[in-house]
């Protein structure tokens, strides 16, 4: 067991704290923001991961999972102290760290010369985060050997982030005490029981990590994407060529899925920051610089084929969307390739009803009653020129295609994730377009 402070209940603070608590550990989670606070010492669960809610009131429950407004009360007598701060993008694309070196600075009045705590950075920070977190602890007054810090990126997937976190398919530690190396391997045991492995390594090393997973895979994405668009030209269909390259074990076959995007919290934050901390050192990371430039195509792709099917003028016309979310099984519309769709076609003189099983309520504070949202997915088809599928929820994945027929005003559909097989949609004789294949007329 050991004794955990996690400063953040954002998303990767209630996650990480909540699995730990999980695995036995005594977790105090602590947050400035009061309201929250109160809420999430009363049981109630602030953001939407499948499976966290039960974990969450379970270790609540039985008081390994606490929360607090006060730093100094959350820390007492806690070995580890996590930072779980936002670090959102500056206008260059660069991380902002005011948040983490407020509390470095904070920690730095309060760390005891008698204790030792590993500060453990699991925000994605830029390289070199770790050098200026211990450097604003010092500069305030704590000693260099009652601390040490330590990078431990998150690679948790929304929707999926608890298997994740409890199953990860590593654990990165970047370190550079033994101590404190000790201490986060033993944290870590329980987690990698499976034998996946922790790698041990330097803070850069570790920092430099995280974004490179990354922009990685956001290049991978954009790479199927970019296929996608040349076996339209081509005549070749995207979905073959993706398994016949992904059955290769040096290629894969995840994030291999065309589209229309990447979008959420990560990925477009990540890369923009990784190109902005190469270009501080003068180097210009051109293919991440591509990527960008394609994903930002990509989100509005279906927009120009929209346009050619209604011969130019979309006003007037009504769009049903299927999909808010930037990916399924989450309420996050953080880059979500629907919105841009949304705004294009508003201001293209467009009307829009859209719907998405979990989404809806944050869509609804950003548009207010700019577009109409309907209470399932038929509602949202009736009298609608067209559906446009923007977030492949399971639950779009088979619908009842006689009663689709039946509500939309034509039989036309522009799929941005490629739920339907083609001559499926042939025999039903729809108008159907996806992404990389053959357009059904
Ligand atoms: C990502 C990383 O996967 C995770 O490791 C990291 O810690 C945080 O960022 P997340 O943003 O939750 O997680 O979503 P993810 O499932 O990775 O999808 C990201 C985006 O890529 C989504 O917009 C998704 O639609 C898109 N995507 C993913 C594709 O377009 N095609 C694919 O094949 C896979």
């Amino acid at each position: 067991m050991k004794k955990i402070a996690v400063v953040g209940t954002g998303y990767v603070g209630l996650v990480s704290g909540t699995c730990f608590a999980e695995a036995g550990n005594n977790v105090c989670c602590i947050d400035i923001d009061v309201e929250k606070v109160e809420k999430l010492r009363n049981g109630q669960i602030t953001i939407y991961e499948p499976g966290l809610e039960k974990l969450f009131k379970r270790n609540v429950n039985e008081g390994r999972l606490t929360f607090t407004t006060n730093l100094e009360e959350g820390i007492k007598g806690q070995e580890i102290i996590f930072l779980a701060l936002p670090t959102p993008p500056g206008e260059d694309g660069s991380a902002d760290l005011k948040y983490i070196l407020s509390v470095a600075a904070e920690l730095g009045k309060l760390l005891k010369h008698d204790e030792f705590k590993v500060i453990v950075d699991k925000s994605t920070v830029p390289v070199g985060t770790a050098d200026l977190v211990r450097k604003t602890i010092i500069a305030n007054g704590a000693s260099p050997e009652c601390f040490d810090i330590v990078s431990n990126p998150e690679f948790l997937r929304e929707g999926v982030a608890v298997d994740d976190f409890m199953k990860p398919d590593r654990v990165v530690i970047g370190y550079s005490n033994e101590k404190s190396k000790t201490i986060m391997g033993e944290l870590y045991a329980p987690f990698v029981r499976q034998g996946n492995p922790v790698y041990y390594m330097d803070e850069r090393s570790a920092e430099l990590t995280k974004y490179a997973a990354n922009s990685f895979l956001a290049t991978k994405i954009t790479f199927i994407n970019e296929i996608a668009r040349l076996c339209e030209i081509l005549g070749a269909d995207v979905d073959m060529v993706r398994l016949g390259i992904g059955s290769d074990d040096r290629i894969g076959k995840r994030f291999l899925f065309p589209g229309i995007g990447y979008g959420g919290s990560c990925f477009p934050k990540d890369v923009k920051a990784l190109v902005k901390s190469a270009s501080d050192v003068d180097y210009n990371f051109e293919i991440l610089k591509a990527v960008m430039n394609v994903n930002a195509e990509q989100k509005v792709i279906l927009i120009p084929r929209i346009l050619e099917y209604f011969g130019g003028d979309l006003s007037g016309k009504t769009f049903a969307v299927w999909g808010l979310a930037f990916k399924p099984n989450t309420d996050d519309i953080r880059e979500a390739p629907a919105l841009e769709i949304i705004d294009d076609l508003l201001s293209k003189g467009a009307n829009v009803v859209a719907y998405d099983p979990e989404a809806m309520d944050n869509v609804k504070k950003l548009y207010g009653d700019k577009i109409k949202f309907s209470n399932n997915q038929y509602e949202a088809l009736h009298g609608a020129d067209a559906l446009i599928i923007a977030t492949e929820w399971n639950e779009f994945r088979t619908p009842d295609f006689d009663k689709i027929s039946s509500l939309l005003k034509n039989r036309v559909i522009f799929d941005g994730r490629n739920l339907y097989a083609l001559d499926m949609m042939k025999k039903l004789n729809y108008y159907y377009s996806s992404i990389g294949r053959e357009i059904i007329k």
